[in-house]
Formats: C-alpha cells, structure tokens, sequence
C-alpha cells in the first residue's frame, strides 16, 4: 500500500494519529465544544468526533480550553556565542512547558546573524534540538543591507530585524542613508526595535552618575522611543515599505502608530503589561532591567487601552535571558533583559481571569496575529488543514511561578513567587503531544522551521508531506 493510499484509508476509516476531545475549543467561529482530530501533524476532522473516529492516541481535554499554538514573536537564545545564559534546547524547551508551539528567534548572538550561513548554521544547531517550531531573523546592517532580499527569502527566515538604539550586543543601525538601504532591500515585513541612539548616548550620563536602575525609565525616556518610532515610521512612508515595532512602551508611541496601522504592526510584550515603574525597580532591582524600559502606569493604561482598540497585532515575550551574575553587576553595567518565553502564556491567561482582555483577544494577539502579519502557513489557527498546534489550558488553574520552574539556563524569572490564574496543561506541536500533565512527554524534540507566504520553499499538499514523513 502505498502512503498516499495509507492517508486516504486513515481519512476514509476516520482513524486519527492524535484525537483531542471534550475540550472547549477556539476557533475562528468562538469557543466551541468540539473534537479535534489529527493526521500527519494537520487538523483533519473537528466536531462531534467522539464515537465516529478511532486513534491510535486521545487526549481528554475535559474541563480545558484549546487554544490554537501560541506564536511568540521575539525570543532571544543566545546560541551561538551566548549559551551559558541560553541556547535552543533549553530555549525552546521553556517555551513548550509554558505552553508555546513556535518562535521568532532573535539576531544579536555571536557571530551576529547577518549572512546565510549564520542562519544556516541556527537552523542546524535546531534540528533535532528544539521542542518547538522556529524561524530565525536575520540583522539588518551597514554590512549586509545590499544582501537582505536574499537572506529573508531563505528558508526558516521570518524576516530582518533592526535595531536603531544599541540594546544587547553589537547590531545597530541609527544612521538614516543606513536605514534607507535596510528599507529598499526586501518586501517583507521590517521588524525595528525603535529607541534613537544619539539621544541615548547623550542622556547616559544621567544614570551613570545615580547607578540607580530606577533612572532607566528616566535615561532611556519615552521621547527616545517616541523619536526613533517616528523616523522609522517617515522612512518606511517613503520607500513603501511595511513595518514591525517591536515592544512599544509608550502611549506616545501609542497614539501615533494608531495613524499608521495602513503599514504598521504592533507588538507589546507581558513585562509592559504586567510590571510598572517605580514599583517594579524598587522590588525587583535589575531584575526589571529592559529596553525599553517598563515605565509608570500611565503607560501601560495606554498599552491596555491599544489592545482594546484593536491597535495592537501580537503580543511576543522579548526573552531575553542574561545570568543572575550578569544581573548583579553594579547598574548600568547590569545588562538589559529578563526571561519571558515560559511566563507569557500564564501571565497572559492570569490578564484574562482577571478581565483586562477576553480569551478571544487572547488568541487573536499570540496566534492568529502574528500567522496574519508575518505571513506563516499553516499556522494561527485550529481549522481543517491547518497545521496541528495546540495549547491546552486550565482557565482556572492557579498556581505559583517559580524560579525552579523555569527551563531557560539562566534559571530565573522576574514573577518567581506570583501567583496566576489560568496554566499551560498540554502543548501540541503538529500532533506531536509534546508536553503532556505539565511535564514534558517523554518524546525527542522534533521543531521544524516555520513557512512563510512567498518564500522560496512552497508547503507541500497534505498528502505529499504525509508521503515524506513516513518513508
Ligand atoms: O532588554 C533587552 N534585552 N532588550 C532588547 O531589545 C535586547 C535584549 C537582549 O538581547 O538582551
């Protein structure tokens, strides 16, 4: 028999790799009380399935909701160059246990990634590694901007990234003709971190005089992130070219974008959401030591507001994981970041308890957002023929973040002892029950590269992929 004839007979037998049943699940119709059946890692059946398919597996989703796979569109793992804070194994471990199915990984690792083989050389460092899917971004620069056509069209390239104020390692790009040729060379979309770096280095003085980590909202102020937002935005405007702002922290910036959502996305991650200045220095120390910083509550009651409005695309973590060691050095020494990939799921279901956004709202900003603005296929949502990516949770399941929780090799996290309502219970990941009971399954990691709409490898048919995996 050949696999084709083996697909047709599992579809005509309704006989499933995976059935997931008595869940309540999300789909682009609401929350429904549905079946899930998967074949070769896609959604083949949904409804009423229970009695009418066998499987050769069932998960019993009584009592949990099913969110289509959680996206989380900026991570940092640090591989290669950086691994004693991260790397992908551990990376992308954390992000399955907290209930996420894919990521964007981040470019500022050592080497930098600006050339194919940088990105080759992750997409292999992955394979047989990750837990989870993965696309990596490769750095805009003076270098290499002639080059990024190229580089985004590649395989496992979610796209270019740029950072125009200097953040963690050595990628930047402030200088506006730099910009220019960034913008004219490719068509995908740009994703920018906007903080502008003349002023920066002007206003560094304010907080190497305090070396008080209160002073960070204050050195890198909203009008920094305000100006670069700004410039990015006119430069794109003129060269027709569509734009990411990665982590907006400002209602300023706010405001603005709101007028430009016609060739702007927007993300705003759990930290901005969750933490608040000067609350969070005081507790935290640098613990709470981001670019851009988390500010006072007026801002985050904007960032709020955005999602409401409808302003906001995604929601992506920015892990950014550095040692309690690194942490611990006298501020500004103290590098900026904190780890987020394994939390993001559990704050932002803790958000939904608590009313500040609906469980639709939800899945629109961590799946179907970033499938809809970055072009993945396949993926975003649980529909016939997608793929099979699935975040089980218990709305109602209250537990305490702990450090000792968190897979990441940095080991901590900036929410250990909070308590949330709403946790990760089972990640699928293209039928693969992955983690399963809030353990890991006892299966190999087996993350593939995302696809995304254009790109130079087209996805195969259903059959033809089934074809492939079982030779
Ligand atoms: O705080 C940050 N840390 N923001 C960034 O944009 C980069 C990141 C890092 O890589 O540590």
């Amino acid at each position: 028999m050949t696999a084709v004839n083996s697909l047709s007979r599992r579809l005509e037998h309704r006989h499933a790799d995976l059935l997931v049943h008595g869940g309540t699940v999300l789909t682009p119709n609401g929350a429904e009380c549905i079946d899930v059946a998967c074949v070769a890692g896609r959604i083949v059946a949904l409804g009423n399935l229970h009695g009418h398919w066998s499987a050769d597996a069932a998960l019993d989703a009584s009592g949990l909701h099913v969110l289509p796979g959680v996206i989380d569109s900026q991570v940092h793992f640090r591989e290669p160059g950086l691994t004693h804070k991260e790397d992908l194994e551990a990376g992308t471990r954390g992000a399955v246990l907290g209930g996420v199915t894919a990521v964007f990984e981040m470019p500022n690792t050592n080497p930098l990634t600006l050339w194919a083989q940088d990105l080759q050389a992750k997409l292999d460092a992955a394979r047989g590694r990750a837990w989870c899917d993965h696309a990596f971004y490769s750095g805009g620069s003076a270098v290499n901007a002639e080059h990024l056509a190229e580089l985004e069209n590649l395989s496992g390239c979610v796209g270019v990234k740029v950072f125009m104020g200097s953040s963690f390692g050595d990628l930047l790009a402030d200088d506006e003709s730099v910009l220019r040729r960034i913008l004219r060379h490719g068509r995908r979309r740009l994703a920018v971190h906007a903080e502008d770096e003349a002023r920066l280095r002007e206003r560094k003085a304010i907080v190497e005089a305090s070396c008080d980590v209160g002073q960070h909202p204050l050195w890198r102020d909203e009008a920094s992130a305000l100006m670069a937002t700004q410039r990015i935005v006119r430069l794109a405007d003129e060269t027709g070219r569509r734009l990411h702002v990665l982590h907006v922290s400002t209602a300023e910036e706010m405001a603005f974008l709101a007028g430009h959502k016609h060739r702007v996305t927007v993300e705003v991650t759990p930290h901005h959401l969750s933490l608040f200045a000067p609350e969070c220095y005081e507790r935290l120390g640098s613990l709470a030591q981001m670019n851009p910083p988390v500010r006072e509550r007026r801002h985050q009651d904007a960032l709020w507001q955005s999602i409401r409005d409808g302003a906001v695309d995604v929601i992506g973590s920015d892990h950014a994981p550095h040692t309690l060691e690194e942490k611990a050095l006298p501020y500004p020494q103290s590098p900026s970041g904190m780890t987020g990939v394994q939390t993001l799921l559990p704050l932002m279901l803790d958000h939904v308890h608590a009313g500040r956004l609906s469980l639709q709202r939800l899945v629109d900003l961590t799946s179907a957002g970033p499938a809809r603005i970055f072009g993945i296929e396949g993926k975003g949502r649980i529909a016939l023929g997608y793929d099979a990516d699935l975040s089980i949770v218990d709305l109602h399941g209250r537990r305490t973040i702990r450090n000792d929780w968190i897979a990441s090799r940095s080991g901590w996290t900036p929410y250990d002892g909070a308590s949330v309502t709403g946790w990760p219970i089972h990640t699928i990941v293209r039928g693969h029950v992955v983690m399963r009971d809030e353990v890991l399954a006892g299966v190999s990691p087996e993350g593939r590269p995302l696809r995304f709409l254009g790109a130079a490898v087209p996805t195969q048919p259903l059959d033809d992929r089934w074809e492939r995996s079982i030779t």
